[in-house]
């Protein structure tokens, strides 16, 4: 009998010794010091000895058990700490290493443009007027001295959505609302950026979208030599001290006399480049005095006030201060393009 025992003693010492994980250990648990384990067995088996025997094989027993239970033990922490170990190398954390870039979005050049823009009138005194790009017909150009057969209402040049509502072809039609709800009163001194919409095909140089900031200025003896001082200044501030401006004459319905204007070259400083194209001065923009019509259309008498007005292409401004060459840049979000402009990287 003793020796069935040492059998059972032997072959628990065994199974516990293969067992590879907790599981395994468990198992081998149940089976030999579970409730119906076979160590268990043993004792039930005592009932069948003769008496004498009895306190012999329960001693022997309790001693197998003991050894079992012991042994059992101290495989199950060793297994315990294995896996513990196992699981602090898989879920180890390097704090030393760099973390992850928050990437930020970056700010739109025509927005850098329009806050330098924005920035520069409002520090003259300045207001910002906004409108809508939704515009009637009546604001893009009737108020602003555009008869009915003018080149510039060819429905090539407008997108219209019905013969009296458009998408504003000019910030222009802002002057004229802005004008309007004047009723007469001086001084006017505002800018208004925004977008603007024409039907031409998009090249590197065209794109059917694109942005303008317009400038109104109307009081009492307001004169041509305020606009090119007001302008000499914004080309300085945008292009770099020591630029200089021209004026040359030109045409445009709402404004007389009308004047394209050109910025001496950034790049050569006036001698000649490829980007002026040897001539030392850059078109930037169209600008003029407020026709002595427009004036009177909405509401002012032009014997007593005057003013000027200006209309600047941000995209050409943008495309000259960056270096970029192609217009549709501004419109593709190319993120290689647009991270040019990050200023935190
Ligand atoms: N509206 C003109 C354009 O889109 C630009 C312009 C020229 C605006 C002269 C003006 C101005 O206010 O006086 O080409």
């Amino acid at each position: 009998m003793s020796d069935k025992i040492t059998e059972v003693q032997e072959s628990a010492l065994h199974a516990i010794d293969e067992a590879k994980t907790l599981d395994d250990l468990n198992n081998v648990k149940i089976q030999y010091l579970g409730k119906k384990g076979l160590i268990q067995g043993l004792m039930q088996e005592m009932r069948t000895l003769p008496r004498e025997e009895k306190p012999a094989f329960g001693q022997k027993v309790n001693a197998c058990k003991q050894e079992v239970t012991a042994v059992l033990e101290k495989k199950q922490q060793e297994l315990e700490a294995a896996a513990t170990a196992a699981k602090l190398e898989a879920e180890k954390l390097d704090i030393t290493l760099p973390g992850d870039k928050v990437r930020l979005g970056t700010m739109h050049p025509l927005i850098m443009i329009q806050q330098e823009i924005e920035d520069l009138f409002l520090g003259m005194g300045y207001k910002i007027a906004e409108g809508p790009e939704v515009e009637q017909d009546y604001y893009n150009f009737e108020l602003a001295n555009i008869p009915k057969d003018h080149p510039a209402r060819d429905m090539q040049d407008t997108f219209y959505i019905d013969p009296n509502t458009l998408l504003r072809t000019h910030t222009t039609a802002m002057q004229m609302r802005e004008l309007e709800k004047a009723k007469g009163k001086t001084p006017i001194k505002l800018i208004c950026p925004g977008k603007v919409y024409r039907r031409d095909d998009d090249d590197a140089t065209h794109s059917h979208q694109f942005m303008q900031c317009e400038g109104l200025v109307v009081g009492e003896n307001v004169t041509l030599a305020d606009l090119k001082g007001t302008l000499e200044f914004m080309a300085n501030r945008l292009f770099g001290e020591g630029r200089t401006i021209r004026f040359r004459p030109s045409y445009f319905p709402f404004t007389e006399p009308s004047v394209e204007v050109d910025v001496s070259c950034p790049f050569c400083n006036g001698k000649g480049c490829s980007v002026c194209k040897g001539s030392g001065w850059i078109e930037i923009l169209g600008a003029g005095m407020v026709h002595p019509h427009v004036l009177e259309m909405n509401g002012f008498d032009p014997e007593k006030c005057s003013g000027f007005a200006f209309g600047v292409g941000l995209e050409r401004v943008a495309m000259l201060k960056y270096g970029i060459n192609d217009i549709r840049n501004f419109y593709t979000n190319d993120v290689r393009f647009l991270k040019t402009f990050d200023r935190f990287d």
